[in-house]
């Protein structure tokens, strides 16, 4: 095991109701005027944005709105939200929707007191030096961004969209309200996304060379495990309250790097995916259930016995001994049938994405001779094969 220093002191709330604690935790964590932050709508119809404003308004704490968080949120509202903070000399920021709504209010908590422009830490170098603090109130069970240190952004460079991520303590949200009931009205290919995008959050770290990890590898198995469980279960039954929950708190513990401490994490597959949804405009688990298991065949001869781990670990398959490799591949089959069934796209068409702009994609990510990935380290004709396969795919 690798060594390593973990800090995660977001205070959590988990369970029925939890929004309206919002007032509570806000006064709690030093809050006196706060902007809430939400998404195109669907906060305001299942009237959360007015909970949690009751919530404030008892607690005696000021607040201003600001909705129109875009799926792949853009830099220009995050510009104008912490126009809007220092006007109003906010002092708090406090998020309410899905991992989008989350990492653009992360954006404006740290952009608020920057004097310079906040997409300098999204391209990686500068680190702010101080921060509004963050509270989230989560409505979709997905990119673990109300425990993860992540914030990613969409912002138009020369004429192109880009996508960058930027990874911070400063990230880290100081409170989390999460309420499993507000998934109950997502619609499902939303439910799904999510779902993929918690899976793969723990296949990065899962796919490893760090060796003698079986605490780690024991907790990713679990919440591998858990969610082939009661993710067919959520997908027949939305408003299963228990699957909801066990889900939401599966997308926490997958992201908030609990299972990646100590160990090498590869990353490749969102990389690439990041290429998709800035192009495409797509939801980010449906990209990665397209690169995903397409990543897993290119690399799984790396270690096959890592996937045979993971075949028979997480879905029960039986190792075959004399022929590993169709164990592995066992294994990939069975997670692509998992999230096909629940309608998540498997290959380019099913997707929308098109073979021809690989090229582009690719000549993104390797600018400057960049590789991406750990696990296995991937160049230009790497990636390019790895998309290529994901391109070709065809259901059986
Ligand atoms: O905007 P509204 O109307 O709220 O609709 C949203 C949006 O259209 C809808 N939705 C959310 N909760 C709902 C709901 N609709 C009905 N009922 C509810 N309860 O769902 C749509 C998608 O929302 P979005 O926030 O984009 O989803 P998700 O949580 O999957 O976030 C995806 C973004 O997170 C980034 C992704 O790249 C992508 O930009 N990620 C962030 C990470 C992080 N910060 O740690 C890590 C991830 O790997 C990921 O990259
Ligand atoms: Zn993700």
């Amino acid at each position: 095991m690798n060594s390593f220093s973990f800090c995660r002191p977001t205070d959590f709330f988990f369970g029925r109701g939890a929004e309206n604690h919002a007032g509570e935790y806000a006064k709690k964590h030093g809050g006196t005027r706060v902007l809430i932050h939400f998404g195109g709508g669907s906060a305001i119809k299942s009237g959360l944005i007015g909970r949690i404003e009751k919530s404030l308004d008892e607690a005696g704490i000021y607040h201003v709105r600001l909705g129109g968080v875009k799926p792949n949120p853009r830099a220009e509202l995050v510009y104008e939200g912490i126009e809007l903070c220092r006007k109003e000399k906010l002092d708090m920021v406090i998020a309410a929707g899905g991992g989008s709504v989350l990492d653009s209010a992360k954006a404006i908590c740290n952009g608020v007191p920057y004097a310079g422009d906040f997409w300098d830490f999204y391209m990686g170098g500068k680190k702010p030096q101080a921060h509004l603090p963050l509270g989230t109130v989560i409505t979709i069970a997905a990119a673990g961004s109300e425990g993860s240190d992540s914030s990613v952004i969409n912002k138009v460079v020369d004429g192109v969209v880009r996508k960058k991520g930027c990874n911070l303590q400063q990230n880290v949200a100081t409170f989390s309200l999460m309420n499993p009931e507000l998934t109950m009205t997502l619609p499902p290919f939303q439910t799904a996304c999510g779902a993929c995008d918690i899976m793969c959050h723990v296949m990065e770290r899962y796919f490893t060379n760090t060796k003698e990890v079986q605490i780690t590898d024991a907790m990713c198995e679990g919440v591998l495990r858990t969610m082939v469980e009661m993710f067919p279960r959520v997908m027949a039954h939305p408003d299963d309250y228990e699957a909801r929950a066990n889900i939401m708190w599966a997308g926490t513990v997958a992201h908030n790097n609990i299972l990646g401490v100590g160990r090498e994490q590869d990353w490749g597959s969102h990389r690439l995916e990041m290429e998709l949804s800035a192009m495409y405009d797509v939801a980010h688990g449906a990209g990665l259930s397209v690169v995903m298991p397409a990543w897993m065949e290119c690399v799984m001869d790396h270690d096959v016995t890592r996937f045979v781990q993971f075949a028979h670990r997480v879905f029960g398959i039986e190792p075959d001994f004399y022929h590993p490799e169709v164990t592995a591949r066992t294994g990939i089959a069975a997670l692509r049938a998992l999230w096909g069934a629940a309608g998540l796209p498997l290959n380019f068409e099913e997707l929308g994405a098109k073979r021809e702009d690989i090229p582009q994609m690719v000549a993104h990510i390797t600018h400057d001779d960049r590789t991406e990935g750990h696990f296995v380290v991937m160049d230009g004709p790497f990636i390019t094969k790895v998309f290529e396969h994901a391109a070709d795919y065809r259901r059986p």
